[in-house]
């Protein structure tokens, strides 16, 4: 078969595009000491999370040497436990649902940052370092409360 050069060229241009897409959702900008490195969303009942095991108490739970999980609830208009603690210097996967409706997760200055939908638990886990207090943001419009739904994570020595 006889490719046209033009084709070649095009051919090249959209398989680099491509890559370079992937390339941009893999690796996306990564904020000072907080680096995302997964994103999941198992099922749960957003209804139910008194009795859910994990979010019935909002909390940071140590699950290894310097691993933490941080269970989060995000409901009109706050996010809990809030500030989330955990130290500096350890991998802290948070599971994030909500008990209404959809929110945001985002640890201002970082790549952290996930959709909260009722139903779902978002996962993320980012490798956290020097202490510092990250700002905790709800950018998903979700009622009245919108822009006052904030947090805090606090790394801390
Ligand atoms: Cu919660 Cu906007």
């Amino acid at each position: 078969m006889h490719i046209h050069a033009y084709e070649k060229i095009w051919l090249a241009v959209s398989v680099l595009l491509i890559l370079f897409l992937i390339g941009s959702v893999t690796y996306g900008a990564v904020g000072p000491g907080v680096a995302m490195v997964s994103d999941t969303e198992p099922a749960i009942d957003s209804g139910g999370l008194d009795e859910d095991e994990r979010f019935s108490e909002p909390r940071v739970e140590q699950v290894g040497e310097n691993e933490y999980a941080a269970y989060v609830v995000a409901r009109q208009f706050t996010f809990q436990p809030d500030p989330i603690v955990v130290p500096a210097n350890s991998t802290v996967t948070f599971y994030v649902t909500s008990a209404d409706v959809i929110h945001g997760f985002e640890v201002v200055g970082t790549n952290a940052n996930a959709m909260v939908v009722p139903g779902e638990v978002s996962e993320l886990t980012v490798k956290v370092e020097e202490p510092q207090e990250y700002g905790l943001i709800c950018n998903e419009y979700c009622g009245a409360g919108h822009h006052v739904m904030e947090g805090k994570v606090n790394v801390v020595s």
